[in-house]
């Protein structure tokens, strides 16, 4: 749907809903890190209750309750929290824990996921109308327009980018239809592995093949492979002239991932020079 047609829509819905006649919701628990970090931009942080675990952002985010990881959350410990309002991306799940909190009479706000720029517009309209919130979200999504138009004017490096995510013993790369490549794409670089779809094992002859010239990595996969070192160690990756060079360069997992509040920042950090890592 146009995205002007949603900032006009997703207020409407509220309003519609007979839950949204009746006082403004104040204690909400929120399933998505790029939904808390909207919910902050906005003001109405001081509304929140929980947040899963994803949620890393801004600082006060750290001090909420926290209920599991958004995609894999705990039912019990949303409603221990005695929630009004739970919002959801909807890649929040399983299915089944959204459903079974909704039979518990749970109202829960489900939000796009996709990574772009007109569903980072409806996550802000959609957070705003939910929260009931006097700041309809209009002058945020201004701004980040406005950042993301100044920042794409800029020249882009347009280099061969290898995308690794680790989350396990191994580093993943991404491919076509994940948020990491629609990240790499508003930056301007150039994903090595658009020839695949989603997060695979890298295969080691692709990627000496591949010859990626940059190493975009988040600061968890880091954590996950040991260090920088041991990252740039593994099989594969080591061929790589990015890994001999040192040109790696590490974003927090909300900031590569999320395609919230902080686009602008993220693309501003990919589009950097190349530089080595230190
Ligand atoms: C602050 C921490 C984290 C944030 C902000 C985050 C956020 C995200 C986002 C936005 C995606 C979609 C990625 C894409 O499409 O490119 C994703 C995927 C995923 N995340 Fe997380 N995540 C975090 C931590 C973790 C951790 C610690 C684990 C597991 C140990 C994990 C497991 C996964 C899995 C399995 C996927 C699906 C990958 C696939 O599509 O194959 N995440 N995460």
């Amino acid at each position: 749907m146009h995205r002007s047609i949603w900032r006009f829509l997703l207020p409407l819905l509220f309003l519609l809903s007979t839950s949204a006649l009746a006082e403004a919701p104040q204690r909400v628990v929120v399933l998505g890190g790029a939904l808390t970090e909207i919910a902050y931009a906005l003001g109405a942080g001081d509304r929140l209750v929980g947040a899963d675990q994803s949620s890393i952002y801004p600082p006060a985010a750290h001090t909420l309750p926290k209920v599991g990881y958004y995609r894999q959350f705990s039912v019990e410990g949303v409603v221990a929290l005695r929630p009004d309002l739970i919002l959801a991306s909807e890649q929040a799940g399983p299915p089944e824990a959204i459903n079974q909190l909704r039979r518990l009479g749970k109202r829960v706000v489900v939000l796009p996921a996709d990574a772009s720029l007109a569903a980072l517009e409806q996550r802000i309209y959609g957070v705003a109308g939910a929260l009931q919130l006097r700041n309809d979200g209009r002058a945020l999504v201004a701004r980040l327009q406005r950042d993301v138009a100044a920042l794409q004017k800029q020249p882009a490096s347009k280099a061969r980018t290898l995308l690794l995510i680790q989350r396990g013993r191994q580093a993943e790369g991404a491919g076509l239809d994940t948020a990491a490549h629609g990240t790499l794409q508003l930056a301007g670089l150039s994903n090595v592995l658009a020839g695949q779809k989603g997060y695979k094992p890298l295969s080691l002859e692709s990627i000496a093949a591949l010859r990626p010239e940059l190493i975009v990595t988040s600061t968890l996969s880091l954590q996950a492979a040991g260090g920088i070192d041991a990252l740039l160690a593994q099989p594969g990756i080591a061929q790589t002239p990015a890994a001999k060079q040192r040109r790696v360069i590490v974003l927090d997992d909300l900031l590569l991932l999320g395609f919230g509040p902080r686009l602008p920042e993220a693309i501003a950090q990919l589009r950097k020079p190349l530089g080595k890592a230190s």
